[in-house]
């Protein structure tokens, strides 16, 4: 999809040659407002004849209205023109915009004073509405839409807006591209390629371990999930170096499940497929990784994802066996099912020698989240209240929302073993929390975070998908963190 970004007045917009416009009206275009201009004079009558009223997505359809150069035009109300408005506004007029016909869209924010957020939630939105998957659906119908043109009253006030919001598109797409494929399409061995593909690009530097390297390296927890399956085990690691060596980098941590059965412990055969989204976490750190490739921030960043399968099998991990993590700490596997902090553990051990600024993990880890949050937000879990601090504001920012969680010591307490340090797992109360409790012996003195994206990263039923989720937020917190240690330009002094 092809985004352009124009400076358009009402009347440059009434003139724009596309296929259809889709028209932000704000609440505040009363009637008799009309400033003389087509679209203007549009929205007036609508408004005054009582067919378009006011509230958040409320929306006219209407054919070759005088004074307009495009042959469809859909007024869509934007209620205060906020970023959330925005969104819902665009996702609602998007859906009558699917017509074959469509090819080039005029997306006129003209009419209202569109910020950064704003602009960046309309091409996020507009790209969200259309896209479609076809890898392995080829006759699935592919995105009619191939041209948008983004009009604003001044392009240049909001060129850094559209800017993210067009990187944004590259990192969800790119993370949704690898979620929905199923687990045959997106083996480890797969997602470790398409890393290394990724890594061409100027700015990005991709590693791949195989299972003799992370045997080497003793994460004897990884190892131990991935050793019922006969696809072998991936440990990527990435790197995007847009500040000074010296900066600190952000770690990110995804969870690379590329299919979950449970193992020995086995899960149900019901909704058991959806169990190939279990490698979201590390969609999402490909995603943010593709994302800064295009955007270039001042930060450095690595991403770190260890992939592999839980299958049953006569070399499956069993319940009750003992295994010692690269941290040195022994684990007794009480759940086979809980392999997801198995491999994360081991991860974040190694972590710890970027000598970060902060390490993120980010997993589809509990089904207790999923019940405890739905798929509206995120958990969240930090053991520094300015990192959680940060990361909840850049949800709110890119709307795409967190929720912190306590992490309170005594949540541990069920993770107590009498044959190894810890279990893997501590019964069905809090069971998002002691989840988070297991990572945190393994965060040490680090400045960590954990995002449990099991109800956010896909959909069920009809919409069946993923989302592409976190990346949204993930890129945000990157951009206010390269901002915060940019060095400030010198102010310019006027002489009196
Ligand atoms: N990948 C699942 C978590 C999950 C379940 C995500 C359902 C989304 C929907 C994870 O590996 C898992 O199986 N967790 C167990 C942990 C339990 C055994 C302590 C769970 O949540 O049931
Ligand atoms: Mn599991
Ligand atoms: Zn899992």
């Amino acid at each position: 999809m092809d985004f352009e970004l124009k400076s358009l007045s009402p009347t440059q917009a009434a003139q724009l040659s596309a296929d259809a416009l889709l028209v932000l009206v704000p609440d505040t275009a009363a009637p008799g407002k009309a400033a003389g201009g087509a679209l203007q004079e549009l929205v007036a009558s609508a408004t005054k004849l009582g067919d378009l009223d006011a509230g958040v997505a409320k929306q006219l359809a209407c054919y070759r209205p005088v004074g307009i150069k495009a042959p469809r035009v859909v007024l869509v109300r934007v209620g205060d023109g906020s970023a959330a408005s925005v969104r819902k506004a665009v996702g609602a007029g998007m859906g009558s915009l699917k017509q074959p016909g469509i090819k080039k869209l005029g997306l006129v924010l003209s009419l209202f004073d569109a910020n950064d957020d704003a602009v960046r939630a309309a091409v996020q939105t507009c790209a969200d509405a259309t896209y479609t998957y076809t890898t392995t659906k080829p006759s699935a119908k592919a995105r009619t839409v191939q041209q948008v043109v983004v009009g604003v009253e001044n392009a240049a006030a909001v060129r850094g807006g559209f800017e993210t919001g067009r990187a944004l598109v590259t990192g969800v797409e790119f993370a949704k591209e690898w979620a929905n494929r199923p687990a045959n399409h997106a083996t480890p061995t797969m997602l470790a390629e398409a890393a290394r593909k990724l890594g061409r690009k100027p700015g990005l530097k991709v590693d791949v371990l195989g299972p003799k390297q992370v045997e080497a390296l003793g994460m004897g927890s990884f190892l131990a999930v991935a050793k019922g399956s006969a696809e072998p085990l991936r440990f990527i690691v990435l790197h995007y170096n847009g500040a000074a060596k010296t900066s600190a980098p952000v770690v990110l941590v995804g969870k690379g499940i590329t299919f979950d059965t449970g193992g020995i412990s086995i899960k149900p055969a019901a909704e058991m497929d959806e169990m190939k989204f279990d490698m979201g976490g590390a969609a999402s750190v490909l995603g943010t990784f593709a994302a800064l490739a295009e955007l270039k921030p001042a930060i450095n960043v690595v991403g770190l994802i260890p992939s592999c399968e839980n299958m049953p099998d006569g070399m499956a991990v069993k319940p009750g066996d003992v295994v010692t993590s690269m941290s040195g700490q022994t684990i007794e596997i009480l759940n086979t099912d809980a392999e997801g902090r198995l491999i994360l553990c081991d991860a974040l051990t190694y972590a710890a020698r970027f000598k970060p600024h902060s390490v993120i993990d980010i997993a589809t880890l509990t089904g207790a989240c999923v019940i405890a949050l739905g798929g509206v937000r995120s958990g969240l879990f930090s053991t520094r209240d300015d990192l959680a601090q940060a990361l909840q504001k850049a949800g709110d920012t890119a709307q795409d929302l967190c929720w912190r969680l306590p992490l309170d010591d005594e949540y541990a307490e069920g993770l107590k073993s009498n044959f190894a340090d810890m279990g893997n797992v501590a019964g069905r109360a809090g069971g998002a929390i002691t989840a988070a409790k297991f990572l945190q012996k393994f965060t040490a003195e680090l400045p960590w975070a954990h995002l449990d994206i099991a109800g956010t990263a896909w959909k069920s039923g009809a919409a069946k998908g993923s989302t592409g989720r976190p990346v949204p937020l993930l890129l945000q917190y990157l951009i206010d963190q390269a901002a915060a240690v940019a060095p400030k330009k010198a102010p310019r002094t006027r002489k009196a």
